[in-house]
């Protein structure tokens, strides 16, 4: 298999091969990058792209530093991403891991983006093997340094991703001996990856061959970006690069496109949607089925930030107001439900939605001091309040009465947040808020209502004119999600019909 890794010393070589290497791009203003960048990446991959944020050691996958040079969706044969790669990564993200869609920022913007993440993989790639050079005692200057990456990270020639081709008997059947060749090893005769070959190494990489029926494709499922995949490989994860000819790629990418059930390919991609609220003279009672059913459904996928492949995967969203107050029912599957206090579990089933005002704070981290969000939460019950009832289950004090079914009551408040320090200090500091919830037939539903106005400075005021954006997590009680490991959505938009 090959190895993506990068070699200090290998600008000799390189020097050799350049001429095949694809020009740069005309430089957009970089400043315009380096402050979207900031805004909107630096939390989880860091200010200089190393990715040693304390978000990202809450993250499975967790990002790679770009300096590693290591980019799994990749078009090129030197597994190095052209801007048009990370163009694409960027408008699409990638589907199972917190890495969202930023398809609604203008093209120019994901341009910028895209050359501010390379700027960092040189600069972080230049300072590395400057540093190595002053610790062997190498002369090489900090721009020589800078030259040699420069080289290194330059997309090499475009591999052959062949054409989409008919679909026939003898083509399906060259496909799958090919897959049973080059790949069933990895993901399995039926396409659903060997969990035998999950690995979890301490770096935080999560290495799954990937599930093709499951949907969560971190790169899109049509013929181009397939082909991409199976020909270039996966930079820094076990998916290798094949050395395939155009009508073996075509037929290859045909039969593991049959793997792949339709309409999944862009199940869970984290597009923004805008949803509208209706403007409703009366509002349902939360517990009127009927009248909800009434109401846009509207699908917002998410994904577990720490994977779980039978984590919480999508949100179903109906809202109204009657310009007085908001109701959001959010619905959402889950097998088991978990509002006990069970042996050993540190949080029961829960919600959260999250609102700010246009300004896209950090969305996992939930805000940041200087960009405040208010979360509207529900928990099963209060892992304050609980503390210590699980310790007695099983507990052999004598004469002591342990009840065998602790039913505590749920928390819900309305909170102020302002970064992940903030999340533990503010607990229980909220204002109260109403949430129904009822569990049936595998599916929670809880519903939120509060005044449009907000009680508060340090609430949302929905009752001002202009969108919102408001996203959602879900956790999975007997999952042991709890704090950080819990689905999340992007923000979306909430536009209230005046
Ligand atoms: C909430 C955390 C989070 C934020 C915010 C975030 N990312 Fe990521 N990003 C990730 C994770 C996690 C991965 C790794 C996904 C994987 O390997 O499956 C990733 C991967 C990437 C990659 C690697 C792509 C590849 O081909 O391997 C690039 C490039 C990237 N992000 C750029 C950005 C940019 C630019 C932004 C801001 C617009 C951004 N990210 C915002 C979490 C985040
Ligand atoms: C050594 C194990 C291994 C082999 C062999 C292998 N894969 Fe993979 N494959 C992986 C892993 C691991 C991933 C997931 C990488 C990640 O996202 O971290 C993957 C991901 C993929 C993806 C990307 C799906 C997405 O998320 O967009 C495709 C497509 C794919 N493999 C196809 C193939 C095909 C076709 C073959 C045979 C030519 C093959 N793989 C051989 C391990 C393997």
């Amino acid at each position: 298999m090959r190895r993506h890794l990068l070699v200090a010393s290998a600008g000799a070589l390189l020097l050799a091969t350049c001429t095949q290497l694809q020009p740069a791009r005309p430089i957009p203003p970089r400043s315009r990058g380096a402050e979207l960048y900031e805004r909107h990446c630096a939390v989880c991959h860091g200010l200089d792209g190393r990715a040693d944020t304390t978000v990202a050691e809450l993250l499975r996958p967790r990002p790679n530093s770009f300096e590693q040079g290591l980019f799994k969706l990749v078009s090129t044969t030197n597994g190095m991403p052209t801007e048009e790669d990370l163009v694409q990564t960027l408008r699409r993200g990638m589907p199972g891991s917190a890495m969202m869609s930023w398809g609604w920022l203008p093209d120019p913007d994901l341009q910028a983006l895209a050359h501010e993440v390379r700027n960092l993989a040189v600069r972080g790639r230049a300072e590395s093997i400057h540093r190595t050079a002053t610790i062997t005692q190498q002369a090489l200057s900090l721009d020589e340094a800078t030259a040699i990456a420069e080289r290194e990270l330059l997309p090499g020639p475009t591999v052959d991703a062949g054409s989409p081709i008919e679909i026939t008997p003898t083509t399906l059947d060259e496909g799958e001996r090919l897959y049973r060749q080059h790949c069933a090893s990895c993901h399995g005769n039926d396409g659903r990856g060997l969990p035998a070959l999950q690995s979890w190494p301490t770096d935080g990489t999560w290495l799954w061959p990937r599930d093709f029926t499951s949907g969560y494709l971190r790169g899109a499922a049509d013929h181009r970006a397939l082909a991409f995949r199976i020909r270039a490989g996966m930079p820094g994860s076990h998916m290798p690069p094949t050395a395939l000819s155009t009508s073996e790629t075509n037929a290859l990418v045909g039969y593991v496109k049959s793997l792949i059930p339709d309409s999944a390919g862009d199940r869970h991609v984290q597009w923004r949607h805008t949803v509208r609220v209706a403007r409703l003279p009366q509002l349902p009672t939360a517990t009127d089925a009927a009248a909800f059913a009434q109401l846009d459904g509207i699908r917002l996928p998410a994904s577990p930030l720490w994977w779980r492949a039978e984590a919480c995967s999508e949100v179903t969203l109906r809202a109204a107001h009657d310009g007085r107050e908001l109701l959001i029912q959010l619905e959402w599957a889950d097998a088991t439900r978990d509002d006990q206090v069970r042996p050993g579990a540190r949080l029961g089933d829960g919600i959260a939605l999250q609102f700010a005002r246009e300004q896209d704070p950090p969305l996992f981290a939930m805000g940041s001091r200087a960009l405040p969000v208010n979360v509207w939460r529900w928990h099963a019950y209060d892992p304050k309040e609980t503390a210590g009832m699980a310790d007695l289950f099983g507990s052999t004090h004598q004469g002591l009465d342990v009840p065998t079914n602790l039913q505590p009551k749920p928390r819900s408040e309305s909170i102020e947040l302002g970064g992940i320090p903030s999340v533990a200090t503010e607990t229980g500091a909220g204002l109260p808020l109403t949430v129904t919830t009822t569990w049936q037939d595998g599916h929670w539903r809880a519903t939120f209502r509060r005044s449009l106005a907000a009680r508060s400075n340090r609430e949302v005021d929905l009752a001002a004119p202009g969108p919102v954006l408001f996203a959602t997590a879900v956790w999975n009680g007997s999952l042991d999600q709890h704090a950080g490991s819990k689905s999340i959505t992007t923000w979306h938009v909430l536009e209230l019909e005046r």
